[in-house]
């Protein structure tokens, strides 16, 4: 269980929660800092019937990362690495330091909720000899008008989400299974991404994004009836899949977009038009249509102008799944920031990465409608791009993608 930023976690001042703390504040008896437990204490599974990485909270930090196979390197030499690379994640989510090559980046920190998430891109399959196998779910997201890709920053063999609440757990994680990669995989692109830190808020609350908007409200939440429909592939059972991806079961496919906010247009606007264009309020998230960051959107309301409350190119009304026939996606993205760029624009923006249980079910249909006639899209440029298969988790002793690689 995470222990802070959730429902029910913490209050104001509770960030320190190790012996001593309280009134005193952050320095305990004897003058050292009391230890951060609730963050470094919290642990995922790394082994069960789905990857973790999906539905937990989305951490402070992440490191996105692709990889090629090198030439010569097959099935076989994949298998061993995935193999290698599940074995480090499973020590390195259960806090365990990896008895035969540690690098002690990391050395006295707990887990602090890390999660190493595999995935599978289009290539690999051709790469490993198994066409055969490839989901049909895989095939190349379609180009959209406003793209500006850059190829190298975009697709992968392999990829690697890394996310924890500890910058350096996170860094860890990520040298680790860099060196984990060997002769078998070169790296091909590496993001990094945030969110904001658990506890650093009085109470636990939806995150921002960077251009300071509530971002997250209205995703499906694992409680909806349908949440298991949308996000993942059914399990073997009554998977509707043919037996060629019956491997993919319990799995998800993951759509990374790196999205730059072209910040200096954005931050000109008056909050007024900012509001229209999302269709929510900047300071606590309501919709334009009335009541709280909760109350659901009224997407029929007309103000007493007869205008429509929530315009007919805002963010949520274009996006929302009654505007694309019940299309929805689990969106968990990180922002980033990478300094800025020659004309001193901040090179900053959303590591968007979705899930769901098809990319045409999901974002496709969605990004297609927001590429038509969303008023948010004249801030953003879609810069790079990426779609991975995420097969379902392993048991202990296993490898994620065992059911393929085997
Ligand atoms: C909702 C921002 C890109 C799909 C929202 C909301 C914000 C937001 C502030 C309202 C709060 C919420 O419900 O989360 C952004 C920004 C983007 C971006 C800043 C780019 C940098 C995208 C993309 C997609 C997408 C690429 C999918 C293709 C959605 C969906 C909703 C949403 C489905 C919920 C709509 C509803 O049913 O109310 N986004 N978004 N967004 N966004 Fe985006």
């Amino acid at each position: 269980r995470r222990l802070l930023g959730t429902a029910g976690a913490v209050g104001a001042g509770a960030l320190v929660v190790g012996a001593g703390a309280g009134a005193a504040g952050a320095q305990a008896v004897g003058g050292r800092p009391d230890p951060l437990t609730s963050i470094g204490s919290t642990k995922y599974p790394f082994h069960g019937p789905r990857q973790a990485g999906i539905v937990q909270p989305a951490q402070a930090h992440a490191h996105l990362v692709a990889f090629d196979l090198a030439p010569g390197s097959g099935r076989k030499a994949a298998a061993a690495l995935l193999r290698r690379w599940s074995a480090t994640a499973a020590d390195l989510m259960s806090g365990e330091t990896p008895r035969d090559d540690d690098l002690g980046i990391a050395l006295d920190a707990g887990p602090s909720a890390l999660t190493v998430t595999f995935g599978f891109g289009h290539s690999f399959f051709d790469r490993t000899g198994l066409t055969d196998r490839r989901p049909a779910a895989l095939e190349p997201l379609p180009s959209f008008s406003a793209d500006a890709l850059d190829p190298k920053r975009s697709d992968g063999d392999l990829w690697i989400q890394i996310g924890s609440d500890d910058a350096l757990v996170a860094f860890h994680a990520l040298r680790l299974l860099q060196r984990k990669a060997g002769e078998t995989a070169r790296l091909r692109w590496q993001m990094n991404g945030f969110n904001r830190t658990p506890g650093a808020t009085s109470h636990p609350a939806t995150g921002r994004n960077l251009m300071g908007q509530i971002d997250g409200t209205n995703n499906p939440k694992p409680s909806d009836a349908a949440f298991d429909k949308h996000v993942f592939v059914p399990d073997g059972r009554d998977a509707a899949a043919g037996p060629a991806e019956a491997w993919m079961a319990g799995g998800s496919y993951a759509v990374v977009r790196r999205i730059r906010m072209l910040l200096d247009s954005w931050d000109h606007l008056s909050l007024e038009r900012q509001e229209r264009i999302i269709g929510r309020r900047k300071s606590d998230g309501a919709p334009l249509s009335g009541g709280s960051e909760t109350t659901p959107v009224d997407l029929q309301k007309v103000g007493p102008d007869g205008a429509l409350a929530i315009a007919g190119d805002a963010h949520i009304r274009v996006a929302s799944p009654a505007s694309n026939r019940g299309a929805a996606m689990l969106r968990r993205p990180f922002s980033y920031h990478d300094g800025f760029r020659d004309d001193g624009a901040p090179d900053a923006g959303l590591l968007f990465v979705c899930w769901q249980a098809d990319p045409m079910k999901g974002f496709v249909p969605v990004q297609r409608k927001l590429d038509r006639g969303d008023g948010l899209s004249r801030f953003l440029s879609h810069e790079a791009s990426a779609l991975f298969a995420v097969p379902g988790g392993c048991a202990e002793g296993e490898y994620v993608g065992q059911r393929l690689l085997e």
